[in-house]
Formats: structure tokens, sequence, C-alpha cells
């Protein structure tokens, strides 16, 4: 009898969710697995809506940005009834293998799922933030990286002919990823993220230093973890003289062809997904470390702190900020 297998997206959307549920689709295929998608994750799982995935639905895909899947956040899933209602739909359809497309929280429920139901569960990295522990990378984030660098070279032509300050906020609810790589890879000024104290006085003192070399403008990144913009500009304007201004980049960073990075480990992830599931294993993610895909346990991946040498890529961006 074929084996049956599931894939759904979950939490926020990430540019190479597409690439990986045609690559998981498309390899799993090729090893004999029946495939299924799931919509809305697992607000879909519950609700019933599981289809069996054809060629055309993953085809044309790979350089769209989002997930065809679609997306969804599902508070009744992290109560035990609703879990097992879920499982049942996934059951009476004889699905037994689960691909994972999310961020930690979706980990979560997937653990959750292998532990209560034995559904074999494996979970791929796909959120912008790069905020997932036993992965150099996730998917999306190198997208949403370059979506930044575009807006702060925009955002550096009128800041210098304003002669302005102007503090960037970028996505990132616990993470400064994003705003570390953006400051360091665009030139940023002025850094601020949630794992590091920002003492406003520090920044105020950079800035001003800059003044009295002649710089004309400052573009300062500000993780969304760190708090209020519009409060940092506030304070800020207490101690510098510059004309200030506040960007929220939003949404903006989530969307958009996914890059070539993106794909690529989209494509790699899903391969080694599917070779997981296909050896009967399952409570595990996938990750990328030392350019090599690695699988973590699921425990591992929601248990554990995120041990990213955060430290030295914020004192190289400080470094180079100033
Ligand atoms: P992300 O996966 O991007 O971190 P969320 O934290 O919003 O996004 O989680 C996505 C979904 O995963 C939630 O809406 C919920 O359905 C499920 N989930 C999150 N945490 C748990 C949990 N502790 N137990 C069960 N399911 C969870
Ligand atoms: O987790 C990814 C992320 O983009 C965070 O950086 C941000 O805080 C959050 O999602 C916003 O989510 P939404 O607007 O979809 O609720």
């Amino acid at each position: 009898m074929e084996r049956k297998l599931a894939i759904l997206t979950s939490g926020g959307d990430a540019p190479g969710m597409n690439a990986a549920i045609r690559a998981a689709a498309k390899i799993a295929k090729s090893y004999g697995f029946e495939v299924y998608g799931i919509k809305r994750g697992y607000l879909g799982m519950l609700n019933d809506e599981i289809f069996p995935m054809s060629e055309r639905f993953i085809s044309g895909i790979i350089d769209k940005g989002g997930t065809v899947l679609l997306t969804a956040r599902c508070e009744e899933f992290k109560q035990a009834k609703f879990r097992e209602i879920a499982a049942n739909n996934l059951k009476k359809k004889g699905i037994e293998y689960l691909v994972v497309i999310g961020g930690d929280g979706s980990y979560r429920g997937a653990n959750l799922l292998y532990k209560e139901h034995g559904i074999k569960v494996v979970g791929i990295p796909g959120t912008i933030d790069n905020d997932i522990c036993g992965t150099d990378f996730t998917l999306g984030f190198d997208t949403c990286l370059n979506t930044i660098l575009d807006a702060m070279s925009k955002i550096r032509d009128t800041a210098t002919s304003h002669e302005r300050t102007i503090l960037v906020q970028v996505m990132g609810r616990h993470a400064g990823d994003l705003a570390l790589h953006a400051c360091i890879a665009g030139g940023g000024d002025g850094i601020m993220i949630p794992e590091m104290d920002n003492p406003i006085e520090m920044l105020a003192l950079q800035l001003k230093e800059r003044r009295k070399r002649g710089k004309l403008h400052d573009i300062v990144l500000v993780a969304e973890g760190v708090g209020d913009v519009m409060q940092i500009e506030k304070e800020l304007k207490q101690h510098i003289s510059s004309e200030i201004r506040s960007v929220v980049l939003g949404h903006v960073q989530r969307g958009g062809t996914p890059s070539g990075f993106d794909r690529v480990l989209a494509s790699r992830m899903a391969d080694k997904a599917i070779q997981v599931l296909d050896n009967e294993e399952g409570g595990v993610m996938i990750g990328l470390e030392k350019n090599e895909m690695v699988t973590h346990s699921l425990d591992e991946a929601c248990s554990s702190e995120r041990i990213k040498s955060i430290r030295k890529d914020y004192d190289l961006a400080v470094v180079l900020s100033r």
C-alpha cells in the first residue's frame, strides 16, 4: 500500500516556503509517497482541509513569495482535544507522515502531534526572523534581508538630502538577526537589538561623533523586539539636534520573490526531510550547519535557547557603524 504524506505551512509566511512545498512534493512522489496538501496550517488540519496535491498545484511556484498552501494561526491547536480531532482527520485518510514548514511555535504543535498521535513529523524552518536554533539560516531570512537592504538604499537618499537621522524598524519579534545583518551589509550607522542593552545615550554619542566628522545623515537599524520605535525617536530627540524620522518597514519585508539562496536552501531542506520520513523517522527538524543538512529532535528545537553567536556579529556591526 502507498504511504501517504501531507505538507502544511504554519505561522508567519516566508519567501521560500513555496520552493520547499514544491521540492517536498516532487521528492516525496519520487520516493513513492502519495502526497497531500493541508490548507491554512493546523487550522486546516482541524477543519479537514486536506486534499491530494496534484502536479499542477506545485507548478510555477518556485519563484513566488508567500505560500500557496496558505497559512494561519490556530489557538485551538494548543489544546489536546483539538489536536486529537486534527490527528484523526489525517488518520482517516491514512496519512502517517507530515512535513511542517514554519517557525518555533509550529514546531511545538508538530512535536505534540508526533508524541501524542504517532504522526511522523519533520519540521522545516520557515521564518524571516532566523530565530530557530539548530540551523544557521531559516527560509526567508536571506530574501527579507535583501528587501531591507533595498529599502535602506532608498532611505539613505532622502536621509542625506535632508541631513536627517532615520530610524528604520525591521521585523524580529524576539531576534535581532535581521537588524544586525542589515546593519553590516547596508552600512548602517547605529544598531539596537533585543539581545543587547541599548542605552540611548551611547547611540546618541555615536551619532554626534559621526556628525562632527562631517557625516550628513545616519541610518539606525532598530529590531522590532527592542520596543516602540516612536518612543525611541522621542528619547533620542532629547540627546541630538539633527532632525529624526522613523520608518517601520512592516510586512513589505515578508513578501517578494525568494532569493536564489532561499530557493536552494528550501530544496535541500525538503530533500533531507523526505529522506528522514522515508527512513521512518519523525519528531525532528532539519537545519543547515556548516553547509550540511542536519537533523535535531523537535524536543531540542523547542526547549533550547538560541546558541548563535549574536555577540560577534554585534561587535562587528558596532565597529562598522561608527
Ligand atoms: P511560528 O510557527 O512562525 O513561530 P506561531 O508561534 O504563531 O508561529 O505558531 C504557529 C501555530 O503553531 C499556532 O497558531 C498554533 O496553532 C501552533 N502552536 C504554537 N505554539 C503551540 C503550542 N505550545 N502547542 C501546540 N501548538 C502550538
Ligand atoms: O515571526 C515572523 C514575524 O514576521 C515577526 O518578525 C513579526 O513580529 C510577526 O511575524 C508579525 O506577524 P503578523 O503580523 O503576521 O501577526
